[in-house]
């Protein structure tokens, strides 16, 4: 099965989407955690890359698709691509998409979630008030110590909104056009989200078997 996870900043991808692949068995692709990957090691591609993440603003196309087309296999979840209509338009002559879920979550507490998020250099994601670790700004996996990323300030978050209604929000429309597209109420809680999105899979699953 093929999945793409649709949603602005903060709707909890990335959360989900970790939920997902071990529960169904499919590789997680992430090109937010990717690009970052890259941006720590200071590649040519990361580099460049960080200068769009730190404003808020997309990275181009060409570099996305061309990092996308490598790492993609059958049996996948991504998370964060595409994210334009020309990205949709490449990936559809190398992955076959099976269903579009798109998390829809209230701007005021999309931008809550990403002021209060922490992150960990092993994967792992917190939030200060709604799924804080055990010690104060220590990962509970690894005990490293966490941090908030450059892109989840006030005025980065503001225009990673803006940048999503712009440029991604487009795609529920392209993918609803082609029958694709799930929209799943996510303003509760991460297990609600995750109960709700897990009956969507199973009708799916039943449909194609
Ligand atoms: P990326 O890392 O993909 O960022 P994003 O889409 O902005 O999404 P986030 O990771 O910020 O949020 P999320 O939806 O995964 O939420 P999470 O689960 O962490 O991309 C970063 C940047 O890379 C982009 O801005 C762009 O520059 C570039 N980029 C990436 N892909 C690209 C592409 N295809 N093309 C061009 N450029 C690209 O949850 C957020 C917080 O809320 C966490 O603290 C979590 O614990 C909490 N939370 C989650 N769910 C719930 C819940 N139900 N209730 C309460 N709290 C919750």
């Amino acid at each position: 099965m093929n999945i793409i996870l649709l949603g602005p900043p903060g709707c909890g991808k990335g959360t989900q989407a970790k939920k997902i692949s071990e529960k169904y068995g499919l590789a997680h692709v992430s090109t937010g955690d990717l690009l970052r990957k890259a941006a720590a090691e200071k590649t040519e591609i990361g580099l460049k890359a960080k200068e769009y993440m730190d404003k808020g603003k997309l990275v181009p196309d060409k570099l996305v698709i061309e990092l996308m087309k490598e790492k993609l296999s059958d049996n996948a979840l991504l998370d964060g691509f595409p994210r334009t209509i020309n990205q949709a338009l490449a990936l559809k002559n190398f992955f076959d998409v099976n269903v579009v879920l798109n998390i829809d979550v209230d701007f005021r507490i999309l931008v809550k979630r990403l002021t209060g998020r922490r992150s960990c250099a092993c994967g792992a994601v917190y939030h200060i008030e709604y799924n804080p670790p055990e010690k104060e700004n220590v990962c509970n996996k690894c005990g490293s110590k966490l941090y908030q990323r450059d892109d989840d300030r006030e005025d980065v978050v503001i225009k990673r909104l803006e940048t999503y209604k712009k440029e991604t929000a487009p795609l529920t429309e392209y993918y609803s056009e082609k029958n694709k597209l799930k929209t799943v109420d996510g303003n509760g809680s991460i297990d609600e989200t995750f109960r709700k999105i897990c009956e969507i899979l199973r009708k799916t699953l039943k449909a194609f078997s």
